[in-house]
């Protein structure tokens, strides 16, 4: 298995494994991350089927959501990665992100999203990049705000509305140029 990983100053965003089910569970089953996504929380099968479904789309586009993790403490904080969708019409590349709600409100989901928004312009070499975002989810709104990303439209996707957010490579030109200290080792 690769062991490709992106460093931030606090994170270090590394392939999702099998080993990850509990800590990920612990995110996935909190009902205040779930009411996110006006859904119930994952029970340890769901979990597994997420996650194993994360790591074959890693296999098959060659990247997915990192786990993301604490470096001061070495513990699993949240996920936060790409995924390859079909959004109206138009193949498109998401940039998510998920994290435990006793670490919310630190900047740890705009660090891990930044380093993941340089590491797709940079070394991926994506034009672009999206983020759908439920509307009504202040918080990761302001996410894709600090890193730059400008709200294009309401959108409605298998039944739920979303705000569509997105930043494009070439106008991300001044990250690539100073691309905030963050380490990518493969
Ligand atoms: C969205 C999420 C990942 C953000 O993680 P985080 O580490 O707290 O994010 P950050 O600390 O980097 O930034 C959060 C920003 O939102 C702001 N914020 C938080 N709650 C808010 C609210 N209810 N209304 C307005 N702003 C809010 C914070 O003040 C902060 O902005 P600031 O730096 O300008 O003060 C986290 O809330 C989460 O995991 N939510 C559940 C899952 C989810 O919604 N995932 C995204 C799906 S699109």
């Amino acid at each position: 298995m690769s062991d490709l990983q992106l460093e931030t100053p606090r994170l270090r965003l590394r392939l999702m494994q099998s080993s990850d089910l509990d800590d990920l569970l612990r995110i996935f089953g909190d009902p205040k991350v779930m009411a996110s996504f006006g859904g119930a929380t994952f029970n340890r099968e769901q979990m597994e089927r997420w996650m194993h479904r994360n790591i074959e789309h890693q296999n098959l586009h060659g990247y997915g959501l990192f786990s993301v993790i604490l470096q001061s403490e070495g513990l699993l904080i949240g996920d936060c990665g790409l995924e390859h969708m079909k959004v109206e019409e138009d193949q498109a590349s998401e940039l998510g992100y998920d994290f435990r709600s006793d670490y919310w409100n630190q900047d740890f989901a705009t660090e891990a999203a930044t380093a993941v928004r340089d590491y797709a312009f940079n070394v991926l070499h994506l034009p672009r990049l999206i983020s759908l975002i439920r509307v009504g989810n202040a918080a990761s709104k302001r996410v894709s705000e600090k890193i730059g990303m400008r709200f294009v439209a309401e959108i409605t996707r298998n039944g739920i509305s979303y705000w569509k957010y997105a930043i494009d490579g070439i106008s991300n030109k001044h990250f690539i140029e100073r691309p905030n200290g963050i380490r990518i080792s493969n």
